[in-house]
């Protein structure tokens, strides 16, 4: 069970508080490089007293971490997740009652389509941060539901937008994704590419999603940071994609499917370095509240792509059991590679990951292993 705690939030703002305000700063930039600065005021913002955190698809992979974390700092997180059927509730749960032990979340039950909800959330939970993770992910589902993946992946982004403007809110982290760049782009993909060719109606989706962050940022004065994560993996991963699913028929003894020739590149990252740069660019988000009004795209990837033979070879080795493939074609919409620069969020976030293939596969492995049978893949 995850403890409610529904906190009146009006009187806990403390997000106008200078952080540097009795220091000299100019004496400050003699002794320390700027970058370094800009970390230590987010840092700083970050570890400040608790702010009321909205996150949207908290109980899935991804934001379960980054609740998670942004508990352990001292906030107060609210989670908005319908518990959708794209793979299996009980994992959500699961993944919930991991991550009450770190403290109180306050659940939200709710659709992201669903407008009065959200009225509701806001006006109840009063966030003053929101990172909106929740979405119909997967390219290849996408195809057979293009017409699901546009209502909540846009129309659910748009929903949460209004909602932003109507209650005055002006920190929003975006998740959006390296499918965008489709497969027209140089790579390493960078954050300034025109050529963004989206190749599945669900990159297509988080493009446009992307798109109307900007409008909402420059229409309303609304910080906006959307960050185009690169192949996430760690535990709780979703039970569709490779690594998970890998791991999974390997352990099993069974065949793993290897669409294409084993060529095709992925540029896997380890959900803690995802998690790091979500927390960095709601700092970035934060420290703009002066100004208002920006909006940036960051790429948040590991910048080290793997073939995908390679991988097959890397989960051998971190199972130590050995996988029997079978090929089979390419998948429509499935791109050929994704690769990451992250000079833009190294320079403006600070981020840089941390975590090799091989550390973050074993961790992996590790937790699926300590899984009970009834929730593994
Ligand atoms: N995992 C990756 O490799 C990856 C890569 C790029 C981008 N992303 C993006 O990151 C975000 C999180 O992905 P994830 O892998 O954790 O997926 P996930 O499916 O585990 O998490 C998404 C969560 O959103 C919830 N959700 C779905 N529709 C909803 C709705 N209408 N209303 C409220 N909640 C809803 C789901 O129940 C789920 O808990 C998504 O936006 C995804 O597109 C993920």
């Amino acid at each position: 069970m995850i403890p409610l705690d529904n906190t009146d939030a009006a009187s806990e703002n403390t997000m106008d508080q200078p952080v540097f305000c009795k220091l000299d700063l100019a004496f400050i930039r003699l002794l320390f490089p700027l970058q370094t600065l800009q970390r230590a005021a987010r840092l700083a913002l970050l570890q400040s007293p608790a702010m009321h955190v909205l996150v949207t698809g908290g109980a899935g992979f991804i934001g379960s971490h980054v609740a998670e974390s942004l508990l352990q700092l001292g906030h107060k997180i609210a989670i908005l997740d319908n518990f959708d059927d794209f793979y299996p509730q009980s994992w959500k749960r699961r993944n919930l009652e991991e991550i009450s032990h770190s403290g109180n979340i306050t659940l939200f039950e709710s659709d992201i389509c669903d407008t009065n909800a959200l009225s509701r959330v806001f006006s109840s939970f009063e966030p003053e941060l929101v990172v909106h993770l929740a979405a119909r992910a997967g390219v290849r589902p996408s195809i057979e539901q293009p017409v699901l993946y546009e209502r909540v992946n846009v129309g659910g982004t748009l929903n949460l937008l209004e909602a932003a403007r109507q209650y005055g809110l002006k920190s929003f982290v975006f998740g959006s994704s390296s499918s965008v760049y489709g497969e027209g782009s140089p790579a390493p993909f960078r954050e300034d590419s025109y050529c963004l060719r989206p190749i599945s109606p669900y990159a297509a989706t988080k493009l446009a999603a992307e798109s109307l962050c900007y409008t909402y940022s420059h229409l309303y004065d609304i910080n906006i940071a959307c960050l185009r994560f690169f192949t996430v993996y760690g535990p709780r991963q979703r039970p569709d994609l490779a690594i998970h699913k890998f791991t999974a028929l390997i352990e099993n003894g069974a065949e793993i499917p290897i669409f294409g020739d084993g060529s095709s590149g992925r540029d896997y990252t380890y959900v803690d370095d995802i998690v790091a740069g979500v927390c960095s660019a709601a700092e970035w988000c934060l420290e703009q509240q002066r100004t208002g009004g920006r909006h940036e795209i960051f790429n948040i990837g590991n910048s080290s792509p793997v073939r995908l033979r390679e991988l097959v070879a890397a989960i051998e080795k971190a199972t130590g059991k050995s996988a029997r493939g079978k090929n089979l074609p390419v998948q429509p919409g499935d791109v050929t590679l994704t690769w990451a620069d992250i000079g833009k969020a190294g320079r403006v976030l600070g981020y840089q990951p941390n975590i090799k293939l091989d550390e973050g596969l074993s961790r992996f492995v590790e937790w699926y292993r300590r899984q009970p049978v009834t929730l593994r893949a």
